[in-house]
């Protein structure tokens, strides 16, 4: 017995954005959205058991994490406490002292909260560093599917439900909570890529828990987002079955545009696009009228995500590079699913 694991989860990035959850507590979304998984950017995370401790600890790139932060990453530790048999979340009880707390230590290869979507590689890393430790100490136990460990990871951060997949993944509306999970879609093994211009690395002002809730609340466009994400969802499936990056391509950029279109209409209205943004965007679209299959998409943040032929990406790395000098750009292919770290890495 280690009484310890440790995980690698790569971040995803949405082509079909969630925005909006349908239930605040178990995370459930109000569509189905669908992203890539990152090769290069993820986030290792160690868990152990610390007997007799009172609380989890969270420590993140070496900082103690505050009281908050702890308690999303504790909501998330209770559901395997209660899955394993060590006590009654769901119930809302308390768990007894000597139900067993967990030190989590996580080192993000990735901005954190810059939109470059660190939470999705955080909770998923922890959730399948967390399977690891819970089934080494309770063998007895039902064995977790990662269908089922998507939807523990999802409680965490909704976009962390998809990176328990590699490749192109969905992550479905679902009747209810068992069966909204990450479904693999393509292992995304042709000729697609991403470039990540980061215009910025500061942390978000607003949050994406915040920005989705008002959206849904006030945006005078917001009841249309369901029915036209589908659309779009549809399309990009097609483009995934097809293997056209321009089919998909197309798709994502008219979802992505809708996506920040409900928070133009939000009351007040809001953005996380800034100037930097769209000049990138109209840097995109010129670099496509000259004949490159380039694609643009935006989260919550600034900065764009462009999608593009692997075969072509050195290429449109070289251009983005010569037009933006300043910026930090990040190349990706498709990334794997989580794996479980040994001791020496
Ligand atoms: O799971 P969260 O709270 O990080 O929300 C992610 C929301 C977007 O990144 C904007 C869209 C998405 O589907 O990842």
């Amino acid at each position: 017995m280690t009484g310890m694991a440790a995980a690698r989860a790569h971040t995803n990035i949405a082509l079909i954005k969630y925005w909006g959850k349908r239930d605040d507590v178990l995370y459930l979304p109000t569509s189905t959205s669908l992203s890539f998984t990152l090769s290069s950017l993820y986030t290792d995370t160690c868990v152990r058991f610390v007997d007799g401790a009172a609380e989890d600890v969270l420590v993140l790139d070496g900082e103690v994490q505050d009281a908050a932060s702890t308690a999303k990453v504790t909501r998330v530790v209770d559901l395997f406490r209660t899955r394993y048999g060590v006590g009654d979340s769901a119930a809302g009880a308390a768990f007894g002292a000597d139900a067993p707390r967990v030190r989590v230590e996580s080192h993000n290869h990735v901005p954190t909260a810059a939109g470059l979507a660190s939470s999705s590689s955080g909770f998923a890393a922890l959730a399948f560093a967390l399977r690891a430790l819970f089934e080494e100490r309770y063998p007895d136990a039902p064995r977790m599917s990662d269908t089922e460990l998507s939807t523990f990871a999802r409680r965490g951060s909704g976009s962390a439900t998809r990176s328990i997949f590699g490749g192109f993944v969905e992550w479905v509306y679902g009747t209810g909570s068992d069966d909204s999970v990450a479904v693999p879609v393509d292992d995304a093994q042709w000729d697609v890529a991403m470039v990540l211009v980061a215009l910025s690395t500061q942390k978000k002002k607003i949050s994406s828990t915040y920005g989705m809730k008002h959206t849904a609340e006030t945006s005078a466009f917001y009841p249309l987002w369901r029915e036209v994400s589908e659309k779009d969802l549809d399309e990009v499936r097609a483009g995934i079955r097809e293997r056209d990056i321009d089919r998909v391509g197309a798709a994502m950029e008219a979802n992505c545009m809708k996506f920040h279109a409900t928070m133009f209409a939000a009351n007040p209205p809001f953005t996380y696009l800034t100037s930097r943004s769209l000049e990138v965007i109209e840097y995109i679209q010129e670099l496509r009228a000259q004949g490159l299959s380039v694609y643009y998409t935006m989260d919550a943040g600034p900065n764009v995500k462009v999608l593009c032929r692997r075969s072509e990406q050195p290429r449109v790395h070289e251009l983005l590079a010569q037009r933006f000098p300043n910026v930090t750009l990040f190349d990706a292919g498709a990334g794997s699913g989580p794996r479980i770290l040994s001791e020496q890495e």
